[in-house]
């Protein structure tokens, strides 16, 4: 297998000053690309700002022979990320959307601001970055972009209905970049990692975020932006060591005759059909999803 370079690519990695982002941006860097290094230098509930984040870790690139320029500004000012990019380098190829914060309370505490700033970072600033990208990847008819989701996002976590919600509402932006960017070799995939950071060292044990090495997510986010990678709208679990992807299941479900009038009832009676995931369907698309239910229409029992 040859190697997996980014000579002459240019890369935005968000939230590049600690954590994930920063293996990412270091690990690019070190395979050939130009990088710029985007961290606003916040807490991990979103306070503050602090410039050295960024430039630190653009100083370890360089140190280590590496081209890479720092962006302190916010996700959410993703049209001054990417002049960066072009100010700096020219041209724009990769965009990894990592910069995350949290803001966990359960339901019952949670105020509109934990809300609003959870969605703002994720969401707003993903859409951010990646919109003001978009007419260059498309004018130049080749892209790579990441997007980091969350197992919070997939199967939800006590305290974290902001972010469960940013998280997946990623992987939705991501799998309908995917299909609006296919015909001009944009690809977009989404990861939901597991990494030791400041962002984990609170909730899990010191040896665990210890072993937990961002370097065991960053392979797989290299592999997904490379020019080779032409898949796009697939999520990832990844971390540990540990690398494998998730996709929808859904069960063979029940068609009921189309005629009478479907009762709740009806519905009750067939809880076993419409529940049971034996011989699961996997739709890959809306349209495959909605051929085999449309199919029913034909149902006259
Ligand atoms: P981290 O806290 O070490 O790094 C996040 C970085 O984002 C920080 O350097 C912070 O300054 C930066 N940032 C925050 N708000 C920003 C903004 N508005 N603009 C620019 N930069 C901003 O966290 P970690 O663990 O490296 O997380 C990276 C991403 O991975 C996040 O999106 C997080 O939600 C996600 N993630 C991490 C997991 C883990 O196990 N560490 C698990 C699941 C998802």
């Amino acid at each position: 297998m040859s190697a997996l370079q980014f000579d002459d690519r240019v890369v935005i990695v968000t939230g590049a000053g600690n954590g994930l982002g920063r293996s990412h941006a270091l690990a690019f860097a070190a395979r050939g690309a130009r990088v710029v290094v985007n961290d606003l230098g916040a807490s991990t509930t979103g306070e503050g700002s602090d410039l050295r984040a960024a430039d630190q870790v653009v100083a370890e690139i360089v140190a280590a022979g590496g081209e890479a320029v720092a962006s302190h500004d916010s996700v959410t000012d993703g049209g001054h990320i990417v002049d960066c990019a072009m100010d700096n380098f020219g041209r724009i190829d990769v965009v990894v959307n990592n910069a995350g914060i949290l803001r966990d309370r359960a339901f019952h505490n949670m105020t509109a601001e934990d809300w609003d700033l959870v969605y703002n970072v994720h969401v707003r600033g993903a859409f951010s970055v990646s919109h003001a990208a978009w007419p260059h990847l498309r004018a130049q008819e080749y892209g790579r972009l990441i997007f980091t989701a969350s197992a919070a996002g997939l199967y939800g976590n006590f305290g974290q209905a902001n972010y469960s919600m940013a998280k997946l509402g990623l992987h939705g932006l991501a799998q309908t970049l995917a299909i609006e960017g296919a015909s001009r070799n944009i690809v977009a995939n989404t990861i939901a990692p597991v990494a030791g950071s400041r962002m984990t060292e609170t909730i899990m044990p010191p040896q665990i975020v210890a072993q937990l090495k961002p370097e065991f997510v960053t392979p797989l986010v290299l592999k997904l932006c490379h020019e080779s990678h032409r898949e796009g709208g697939r999520l990832f679990e990844v971390g540990a060591g540990w690398a494998g992807q998730v996709r929808w299941a859904r069960s063979k479900g029940h068609g009921f005759p189309v005629d009478p009038p479907l009762t709740p009832e009806d519905i009750a009676a067939q809880w076993q059909h419409i529940t049971d995931f034996t011989d699961a369907d996997h739709p890959a698309s809306a349209q495959e999803a909605l051929v085999s239910m449309l199919a029913n229409l034909q149902n006259r029992g």
